[in-house]
């Protein structure tokens, strides 16, 4: 606790002439204008989506079933069924677009449509589509307890999802891309905008209070959709909370000063 104190105090001035340092991955990520959101329908997903309507960039939503996902959401996405576990339907659900946000999740522990087939296989062939398409950007929304806010190989909460998402996480690491990670703490979902947000190292995030281990999900998406555009945010991958405080607490800062995270 002292430490998220300490940093909680923090603040950084913004710097000045930043432009001469961009980044080629920056440059990069300035191009994009259409986003593939995969779980656009999910608690998270749509308010992705709401999020990245706002900024007007195009936006395709993927989910299993695309007449269904019509008629609950309407027309707030290009609606393409794409079951993830199904390369083919992910090649095809990528094609001719810049970036791919995630937010899928699995709906029962064990059995076909469990952590192991969705959560990795799912967020693996995503990744590996965008390498071959040359996504610009990929943004995951996995789990502030995944990654190395654990030993996940003897964690067998949920199916062992967070073993499994902590793979999917390892691909997208290792794939060239450039990437975002979120791992969001328990989700409430309200549309976020009203508290601090907070970016912590998982390690570090795992040893708070149950009780504080909470982020709106408005909040998950601000982050999410900003990291398509924000190069501070590229390789780095970070549990995302709130706590009390405004909401003009600079989290970007946090995130700046966030090593990578190890595999
Ligand atoms: N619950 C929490 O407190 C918490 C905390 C930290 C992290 N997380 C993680 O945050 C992420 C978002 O959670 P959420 O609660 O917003 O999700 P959610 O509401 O449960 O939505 C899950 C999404 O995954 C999609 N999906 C499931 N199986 C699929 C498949 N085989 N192919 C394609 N899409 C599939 C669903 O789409 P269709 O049904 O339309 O196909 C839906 O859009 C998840 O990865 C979750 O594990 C959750």
């Amino acid at each position: 606790m002292t430490n998220r104190r300490t940093l909680t105090r923090r603040r950084f001035i913004a710097t000045t002439g930043l432009s001469a340092m961009v980044s080629p991955t920056a440059l990069a990520q300035n191009e994009i204008r259409s986003v593939v959101v995969a779980g656009a329908t999910g608690r998270t997903g749509k308010r992705i989506v709401e999020a990245l309507n706002a900024q007007g960039f195009q936006v395709r939503g993927l989910t299993r079933d695309a007449a269904r996902a019509q008629n609950r959401h309407g027309n707030i996405a290009e609606w393409m069924s794409c079951d993830v576990r199904n390369p083919n339907a992910v090649a095809a659900a990528l094609t001719g677009m810049d970036a791919v946000i995630c937010a899928i999740g699995y709906t029962e522990f064990a059995g076909p449509n469990g952590g192991q087939f969705v959560d990795y296989l799912g967020v693996r062939h995503l990744v590996d589509q965008a390498v071959a398409q040359h996504a610009k950007h990929f943004a995951l929304v996995s789990s502030g307890s995944a990654g190395p806010a654990r030993e996940q190989n003897r964690n067998p909460l949920f199916g062992y999802v967070g073993y499994w998402k902590t793979k999917a996480e390892n691909r997208l690491k290792s794939s060239g891309l450039s990437f975002t990670i979120v791992g969001p703490a328990g989700l409430v979902d309200v549309p976020g905008g009203t508290r601090t947000i907070r970016a912590l190292n998982r390690p570090e995030y795992i040893k708070l209070p149950m009780a504080e281990r909470v982020v709106d999900i408005g909040d998950v998406a601000t982050v999410a959709v900003a990291s398509l555009t924000d190069p501070v945010l590229s390789g780095k991958s970070f549990a995302l909370l709130n706590e009390d405080g405004p909401p003009s607490y600079d989290w970007r800062a946090d995130v700046k000063a966030l090593p990578p995270e190890e595999s």
